[in-house]
């Protein structure tokens, strides 16, 4: 007997198996995270996150520019401050880091660069949290949306084209579109970081901003517990009437279950962080020379497009990219 359903026939050539392809990753895919720091003279390296550095203003735009050479024309912008306070006041200041810096990218780029700045307070606070601690350690949800309604605005003004609130507070996406379109800012797009779980991979990205969480503390309390799946949806939901535009799962290999999910329930563009440790996991195996970073890149983020996510924020952006212009 021969078997009917003969699917290697597809399989055979290079170009057989291009045609076919059901899911394809292209730059145009990619949002490159950037960390951009106060004070500095020359770019950081980040141990943590092997390849990458914290920027000068300078250092930014021509990482930005190269990006932009080999297609990568979306970036998103975290801000390390000099100066940390109790409410996190640098987040906001008109000449924060994080202002300056998308100053001189939309004086460089205009529209032709997608630029995102991630919205939270935790690299701006002395004790590391995403918002207000009252007295008793506890986060006051409350007080801390007026704080990232004021973000929202200072980084509106400076240039932002996409503001993306990563905090979890509850009613934040609200919040944020109210002030606004009350500041004339209805054109300014609100990515929600929907479905953010409380998760070991950010221990890098910790590294590579100077955040310590006080005490040893953690952000259980308002990131999502990685035991529940419906949450999430639950969560999104609430996001996408509140404003946003554009939802994030986060992060992302542990999580195609809920980039699925959400590609099913919610019609607006879908994307997943591919974290911080994530990428060192990868860069460290292949240190070792136990595996090749880029295939296994490759591997993980058309997973994430072929669980649905539209596009996919990487430390591989410029790598990847790179490599395909060759
Ligand atoms: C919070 C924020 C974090 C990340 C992005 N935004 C850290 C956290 O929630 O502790 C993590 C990103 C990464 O690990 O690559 N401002």
């Amino acid at each position: 007997m021969f078997p009917a359903e003969r699917p290697r026939r597809l399989r055979r050539t290079p170009a057989l198996r291009r045609l076919v392809a059901e899911t394809t990753l292209t730059p145009a895919n990619f949002v490159a995270p950037l960390f951009v720091a106060e004070g500095l003279r020359e770019p950081r390296p980040i141990p943590t996150l092997p390849g990458h550095v914290q920027h000068t203003i300078e250092s930014l735009r021509d990482e930005v520019a190269a990006l932009a050479r080999v297609g990568v024309t979306s970036v998103i912008l975290f801000g390390v401050p000099e100066q940390k306070d109790e409410i996190g006041s640098g987040a906001w200041d008109p000449n924060g880091v994080a202002q300056v810096a998308l100053r001189a990218l939309r004086d460089d780029f205009g529209d032709d660069v997608v630029v995102m700045a991630d919205l939270c307070l935790d690299e701006y606070t002395s004790h590391g949290h995403c918002g207000v601690v009252r007295r008793d350690g506890t986060v006051d949800n409350d007080a801390t949306l007026e704080l990232y309604a004021r973000t929202a605005i200072a980084q509106a003004e400076a240039g932002a084209q996409v503001v993306a609130p990563s905090g979890m507070m509850d009613g934040q996406v609200g919040a944020i579109r109210a002030a606004l379109d009350e500041a004339s800012r209805d054109d300014v797009t609100i990515l929600a970081y929907a479905a953010k779980y409380a998760s070991v991979f950010y221990g890098p990205f910790r590294d590579a901003v100077g955040v310590e969480i006080v005490g040893g503390g953690d952000r259980k309390s308002y990131q999502q517990d990685f035991a529940n799946r419906r949450e999430a949806l639950r969560e999104a939901r609430a996001d996408v009437e509140q404003g946003a535009d554009l939802v994030m799962v986060k992060p992302a290999m542990s999580y195609l279950d809920v980039v699925a999910d959400l590609r099913r329930e919610l019609t607006v563009p879908l994307c997943a962080y591919h974290v911080s440790g994530e990428y060192a996991m990868i860069k460290a195996a292949a240190a070792q020379g136990w595996l090749d970073a880029s295939a296994a890149a490759v591997e993980q983020l058309t997973a994430v497009r072929r669980a649905g996510a539209d596009f996919v924020l990487t430390y591989f952006a410029r790598e990847l990219a790179e490599e395909w212009s060759r």
